[in-house]
């Protein structure tokens, strides 16, 4: 089986539905940014205020080097940006999660551990700069994306499925 790559914005659920897709299948996963950090051995925060944003992207362009050479058959769940790596489509099936900033920001603020999701997150800092990135990313995600899930409004185990019964 082709790999699955679950792309989409900061907070839209990318994890939280890889686990889900785990807990309801025979599939492994994998995440881009835990595989950087573990490379690294510093959080993505760290990464982005000691080395930059563009060394964290070359990082990300490494990693999908390998995913296309070396993964199959695996659930891939990726950081917000993972999805400009030029061998995107290479490395498997890809499944943009969509949902608009708002439900996206009342996501994150619902979670018990809040503050800590919006300060592990370089670029979600001020929350006008990231609902413009968002504007300007959501036409590019669906672009090169083969399936896209509107993920607001649903169970995360309801998306899990509807992505399962998507890519047999
Ligand atoms: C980023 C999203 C983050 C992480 C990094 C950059 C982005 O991942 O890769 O902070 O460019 O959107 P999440 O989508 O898991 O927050």
């Amino acid at each position: 089986m082709k790999n699955i790559i679950l792309i989409g914005f900061m907070g839209v659920g990318k994890g939280s539905v890889a686990r889900e897709i785990v807990k309801q299948s025979d599939l492994v996963a994998l995440d881009t940014d835990d595989i950087i950090e573990s490379m690294e051995n510093r959080s993505i925060k760290k990464i982005f205020a000691e080395s930059g944003e563009e060394y964290f992207r070359a990082l990300e362009r490494k990693v999908a080097l390998w995913l296309q050479k070396e993964v199959d058959g695996t659930l891939i769940s990726t950081g917000g940006g993972f999805f400009k790596v030029p061998n995107l489509s290479k490395i498997g099936t890809v499944v943009y999660l969509s949902a608009p900033f708002e439900t996206i920001h009342n996501r994150i603020l619902a979670h018990p551990d809040a503050a800590k999701k919006l300060r592990k997150r370089p670029l979600f800092q001020d929350i006008e700069k990231a609902r413009k990135l968002h504007e300007e990313r959501a036409a590019h995600y669906k672009k090169v994306a083969d399936i896209t899930i509107d993920v607001s409004g649903k169970e995360i185990s309801e998306i899990a499925k509807e992505i399962l019964k998507k890519v047999k």
